[in-house]
């Protein structure tokens, strides 16, 4: 697609700043640093791989080799995806002008079905700093079944690739560590390394500082709920209850709710910590109405986690509606993940609260009024636009996925590192994927998989948004972020969430 509004094409010409270090692209060498510690148990899947983590340095490099790479993107759109691809291209470009890189179509279904087109200038041409991942597509096909490997295999090798990247979360991560260790069993010499991509920021680990989609995604959606708010203080007639993405952990929700200041947010890690039940959960919300009704305010703004239903302790509730039941049996995803973005849990717990508000008037303890306005902050901030530090950040990526792949290093996610700094500062390195994984029930079966990052309850962030929140339920300190921009201050454009850097702390 040409891109042709005026701001598509300024970020076309966006360059984007890359670490100082990275600038010495062709005389960088590894330095392997000491063995990360990795149970037995899951070692025992991954024989072949290693757990060393590496870091760059400078160094004398003889002539780098030319190279044949693919990448995928797989799961959910993040913005910046485009960005790695032509990081990836370019540093190839760089270290050796006759590499070639592939790009597999429709995500990891692409790889097993040998979909794919060469990626050459002409076409990146079109993407850079664009959102989205409709350059390649994407999907969630998981790769388990022993077909499916001797296919994919099969084409890599037919393919000659050197290298396979694949742009994914936590799921995809998994596919790409039994990939490098299947490639390894079987002497095919195809290095697969991962990219940090989500929204939902719940890959996130002492190295992996942040996923990159997470700072597009979080500041899209605190703009918006801004501008509920304001809309919430403007006519003062509605409860928006706004449900937003991110699948498990409620990283983004407690990023917007320390950004926008909402009445009340609701953190799934919480809920779960302290096993509330949904009738203490309703409860909670209508005693916020009530105390505000009592001070003429009938209007207010509700933060609720995508992912809330599966952590509550109790889900019985003499009305649940059997619609919802349905739902939860019925959306699972191929690697066995509720598809909570289907779930309607905003418009579920309006329904609730209104059966109680209802009763409260009847029995004369309620004399306000109470409109709820559902609303989904979803999928409109995993394809915008990317902010500038994950258009610098997921560029930085694929440059280290180059690295990566020209030293022939496979198995791990490669990494961009002290994200808190001015771009010329950050470092890069890797980490294996194993040092990544944990055991886990899925389907029935213990599996190892890349673990979830949960929001730390004893974290800065969530002790900061704790000490504040009685404050914000009755009087309101909405906060108006706008929209995120691109050009201009650096204190605008540089801005980071939160959630980087009080983790940093
Ligand atoms: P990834 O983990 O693959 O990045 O996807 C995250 C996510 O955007 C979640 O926030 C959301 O629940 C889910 O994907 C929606 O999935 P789908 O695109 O299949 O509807």
């Amino acid at each position: 697609m040409k891109a042709d509004c005026i701001l598509q094409k300024l970020r076309l010409k966006e360059i984007p700043t890359l670490p100082r270090i990275l600038e010495k692209l062709n005389k960088l060498t590894i330095k392997a640093l000491s063995d990360l510690s990795v149970s037995d148990e899951i070692k025992s899947f991954f024989p072949n791989l290693t757990q060393k983590t590496v870091s760059f340095v400078e160094g004398e490099k003889g002539m780098h080799q030319k190279k044949r790479v693919g990448v995928l993107f797989s799961g959910g759109q993040a913005a910046g995806g485009h960005n790695v691809i032509i990081g990836l291209f370019d540093a190839l470009k760089k270290l050796h002008p006759d590499s070639e890189l592939f790009g597999f179509l429709g995500g990891p279904s692409g790889l097993i079905k040998n979909q794919f087109i060469q990626l050459d200038k002409g076409l990146l041409s079109n993407y850079l700093n664009q959102g989205g991942f409709d350059l390649l597509g994407s999907g969630r096909t998981k790769i388990s079944k022993e077909e499916q490997f001797v296919a994919v295999g099969k084409n890599v090798k037919e393919l000659k690739l050197d290298g396979l990247v694949i742009i994914g979360g936590d799921d995809s991560n998994t596919n790409a560590a039994f990939l490098a260790e299947y490639f390894s069993l079987k002497k095919i010499n195809t290095a697969v390394i991962g990219i940090p991509k989500t929204i939902d920021g719940d890959l996130k680990t002492d190295s992996i500082e942040i996923s990159f989609g997470f700072d597009t995604a979080s500041k899209t959606y605190s703009d918006i709920i801004g501008n509920i708010a304001r809309d919430a203080i403007s006519a003062k007639k509605y409860y928006y209850f706004v449900k937003l993405m991110g699948r498990t952990a409620s990283h983004i929700t407690l990023e917007c709710a320390a950004q926008v200041h909402p009445n009340m947010a609701i953190i799934s890690e919480e809920v779960k910590q302290e096993k509330k039940t949904l009738r203490s959960l309703i409860e909670e919300i209508c005693e916020l109405i009530r105390s505000r009704a009592s001070l003429g305010l009938d209007y207010g703004l509700i933060l609720i986690p995508e992912g809330l239903l599966e952590f509550i302790h109790d889900l019985s509730y003499s009305s649940l509606p059997t619609h919802l039941q349905t739902q939860f049996l019925e959306f699972r995803d191929p690697h066995g993940n509720l598809e909570v973005s289907k779930i309607d849990t905003e418009r579920f717990l309006i329904e609730l609260v209104k059966i109680e508000i209802d009763k409260q008037k009847i029995e004369g303890s309620f004399k306000g009024t109470f409109s709820p306005q559902p609303i989904f902050c979803g999928y409109e901030g995993r394809s915008c636009f990317p902010s500038l530090f994950d258009a610098k950040y997921t560029y930085a990526l694929g440059h280290v996925a180059s690295l990566l792949i020209h030293e022939n290093l496979t198995g791990y996610m490669a990494l961009v590192k002290d994200l808190t700094k001015n771009v010329e500062n950050w470092q890069i390195g890797a980490v294996p994927l194993l040092s990544l994984m944990h055991m886990e029930m899925r389907q029935g079966q213990l599996r190892p998989v890349i673990k979830k990052a949960m929001v730390d309850l004893n974290g800065s962030l969530f002790q900061k948004f704790k000490e504040k929140r009685n404050e914000w339920k009755l009087k309101d300190d909405y906060q108006f972020k706008g929209p995120i921009q691109f050009y201009g201050p650096a204190e605008l454009t540089d801005n980071l969430t939160l959630t980087l850097l009080e983790d940093k702390k």
